[in-house]
């Protein structure tokens, strides 16, 4: 391990502060992670020196940040190994992205009876957006299960795959439960009776190398606030030749090659699919969150990560009435629990009194907790500025709590 913890904590200054007058233990970065000084002084230094509006001023200021703005569409093509950077699409974020997708490839492609299959281990981002399109098409949704330890029953897919199956919505890890997902069998699965596939990788950009060549994805959809990157970004990575065939989901300006009142042209890819003024500052600064995880090394991010997952979970097996939600090896750095006899809420309102911020509630993911039958969780989620000594805080803090609360 080369990774230098306490260098990179450095690099998170919002991380070293007291809440409460406690010190912050911050366990919710599957929600957003903390941004490094990197991608913050880069925001700052556009605002303070060449902010303009791109694509649209002939003045140095446009000319200087559209040039940066465009770079990072050639990085992020670079960093998922997408064939063109025409194939990558900035939005304000995953759901957007998947919005888009769901919007404008049920217009080219949905007709009345086809079907979607959508993972049961879905966020609401990639379950309602389906939802919407099939009632405005007539199409149906079909739930691709998952097991009692969350790892979901792709041995299904064959069954529920029909001649009107058109798309299968799944992500790469599930928020909810951490759970690695084999895209690329699914993907397999799908090509083969030519079904196209969107992965929602919100959770896995910052966890997995992403080669979506190699993976054959039709669509890629992530967020850059969850991998230290600011918020209001998301990138849709999707084949050309499906999204040229695909119509624009918003109207506006850069969208368009000409406007008349009888008709409006459209512009070229990537420009179709971004009407309006967009995050310019966000997505330069972006450009920084991107160097820094492949400074970081993703794999080796990775690894650490699984390494304070490993701890964390066993110390969280010693606490009585324990309840892991997903408790498999093929896993990445979340855990979902509860514990007996006592509601997370209180759970999570007293860790946050001690400092320590988690994640309670239903997660964006109805459809899990009703598997599961419970109301509401607790998550905690690791980032790599995260330590064992942060968790053996935790355990402490949960070894107070739990006889007081129970
Ligand atoms: N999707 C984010 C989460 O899982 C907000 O917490």
């Amino acid at each position: 391990m080369t990774l230098d913890i306490s260098q990179i904590r450095k690099d998170f200054p919002i991380l070293d502060q007291q809440v409460y007058n406690k010190p912050l233990i911050y366990f919710d970065s599957a929600a957003s992670s903390q941004k490094p000084l990197q991608v913050l002084k880069k925001e700052e230094q556009l605002y303070l020196e060449y902010y303009g509006n791109i694509h649209r001023g002939a003045h140095f200021l446009a000319d200087k940040a559209t040039n940066d703005y465009e770079a990072v569409r050639d990085q992020v093509a670079a960093f998922i190994n997408a064939s063109s950077r025409e194939e990558i699409i900035f939005t304000k974020g995953t759901t957007e992205s998947i919005n888009l997708v769901a919007f404008s490839f049920g217009e080219a492609f949905i007709n009345e009876g086809d079907e979607i299959i959508v993972s049961e281990m879905e966020h609401h981002a990639n379950i309602v957006p389906w939802q919407m399109m099939a009632e405005r098409k007539g199409a149906k949704i079909v739930m691709l299960p998952f097991d009692e330890s969350g790892i979901l029953c792709i041995e299904q897919l064959d069954e529920l795959i029909s001649n009107k199956t058109k798309l299968v919505a799944v992500a790469h890890i599930a928020n909810t439960l951490g759970t690695i997902n084999p895209v690329e069998e699914i993907i397999r699965k799908a090509h083969e009776k030519n079904i196209k596939v969107l992965v929602d990788g919100a959770q896995a950009i910052k966890h997995i190398p992403v080669d979506v060549a190699e993976m054959d994805a039709d669509f890629y959809a992530f967020s850059a606030h969850k991998m230290y990157g600011p918020n209001g970004v998301g990138i849709l990575y999707g084949k050309k030749e499906l999204l040229e065939k695909m119509p624009p989901y918003q109207g506006g300006g850069e969208m368009i090659s000409e406007v008349t009142f009888e008709k409006t042209t459209f512009n070229e890819l990537p420009y179709k699919f971004e009407a309006g003024t967009p995050n310019i500052t966000s997505v330069i600064a972006f450009g920084e969150a991107v160097k820094y995880l492949q400074n970081l090394n993703i794999e080796e991010a990775a690894a650490y990560e699984n390494e304070l997952l490993e701890y964390a979970t066993k110390k969280l097996k010693e606490i009585p009435g324990m309840i892991i939600y997903g408790d498999h090896a093929k896993k990445s750095g979340v855990i979902t629990f509860n514990v007996e006899g006592i509601h997370p809420f209180d759970l999570g309102t007293m860790l946050d009194k001690m400092g320590i911020a988690v994640r309670t509630g239903r997660l964006c993911a109805d459809p899990v907790m009703d598997h599961f039958k419970v109301q509401a969780t607790i998550r905690i989620s690791f980032a790599v500025y995260n330590t064992l000594e942060e968790i053996d805080s935790f355990i402490q803090a949960l070894n107070k709590l739990v006889p007081m609360l129970s």
